[in-house]
């Protein structure tokens, strides 16, 4: 067992991680800008980062820092670069002063997006093309992260938010579905992402295993997110009248949206010697958990 540095671990993501990675056995120092964090330090300045390391000496770094909003990084640019690749930055940097292989040097465990895939999929990890800021600052993160040989898992996720004030694409569903909102669901926007348990499990291996290299984290499958809604709407036996199957073309948003980020995981799944999960196997478990809320 380890110690781990999450950075980013007041999050979405980082709400199910740490808890996951301390009932594994490891030793967790979860960071973030408030208080009450294990490790509080602003991620993007580089001296605090390189301190914070040289002093706890972890096995492992987890980065899941980002600016996650699409439409916000395609408006204030700055904000988008500085979490999504200058604090991928200041990590590496902060990596590469811990000295080399006879000294310690922590294992980078990068968390990036399928947001940087355009065209038909399924994608495979080289098929690199961002279509806006977001993706192309999370590109330049990868970029930054591969130069310590960390383990890049491109990525998209869902399931319930453990994590206050953040709410997952399942969450906003299953609400609605319970509420019966009208909401509208594209039938033209296609993905493979998986059910937020399984991508801490992908992290856990990546952390014991150390791959290093880019890898599509996802379902060996996809599905448009209105064949997601409905077949979520059915696994929890919900009405599904509410919702409106419609094109991504019925919404004007500030940033464009890739349509189709379907993932090839043959890569992830030899490097973490297992078989990834198939959309029906991740939305059935999606159902489980709200049904046992
Ligand atoms: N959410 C998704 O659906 C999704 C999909 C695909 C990929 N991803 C990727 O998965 C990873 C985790 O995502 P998430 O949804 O858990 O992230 P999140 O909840 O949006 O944010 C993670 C944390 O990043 C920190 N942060 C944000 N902006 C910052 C800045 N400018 N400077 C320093 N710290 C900043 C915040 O921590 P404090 O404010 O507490 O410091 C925040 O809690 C990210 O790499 C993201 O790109 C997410």
């Amino acid at each position: 067992m380890s110690k781990v540095i999450v950075f980013g671990a007041s999050g979405l993501l980082g709400a199910s991680l740490v808890p996951m990675l301390r009932a594994r056995g490891h030793t967790v120092l979860a960071q973030s800008r408030g208080p009450g964090a294990d490790l509080c330090l602003d991620p993007s300045d580089r001296t605090l980062v390189a301190a914070g390391l040289a002093e706890h000496r972890p096995a492992a770094v987890v980065n899941l820092v980002a600016a996650t909003n699409v439409d916000l990084c395609e408006t204030q640019t700055e904000l988008a670069w500085e979490a999504n690749a200058g604090v991928v930055a200041a990590i590496a940097d902060g990596i590469d002063a811990c000295g080399g292989e006879q000294s310690f040097r922590p294992h980078l465990v990068h968390v990036s997006t399928d947001q940087i895939y355009d065209g038909a999929g399924p994608h495979a990890e080289k098929e690199v093309h961002p279509i806006n800021v977001y993706g192309l600052s999370k590109y330049t993160g990868e970029l930054l992260a591969a130069r310590v040989g960390a383990t890049i898992l491109r990525s998209n996720f869902y399931g319930r938010s453990r994590c206050a004030g953040r709410v997952s694409f399942s969450d906003w569903l299953v609400h609605s579905l319970r509420e019966k909102t009208p909401i509208t669901v594209f039938d033209d926007v296609k993905f493979s992402a998986i059910h937020i348990d399984t991508m801490c499990d992908f992290i856990v291996r990546s952390i014991e295993l150390r791959p290093a290299g880019i890898f599509n984290a996802g379902c060996r499958d996809g599905i448009s997110k209105a064949g997601f809604a409905l077949a979520l709407a059915r696994a929890l036996d919900l009405p599904s009248d509410n919702v409106k199957v419609g094109t991504s073309a019925d919404m004007t948003l500030k940033a464009r949206r890739p349509l189709d980020m379907t993932l090839q995981v043959a890569r992830l799944e030899a490097a973490l010697h297992l078989q990834c999960p198939s959309m029906l196997k991740e939305i059935e478990h999606t159902a489980k958990e709200y049904l046992n809320d």
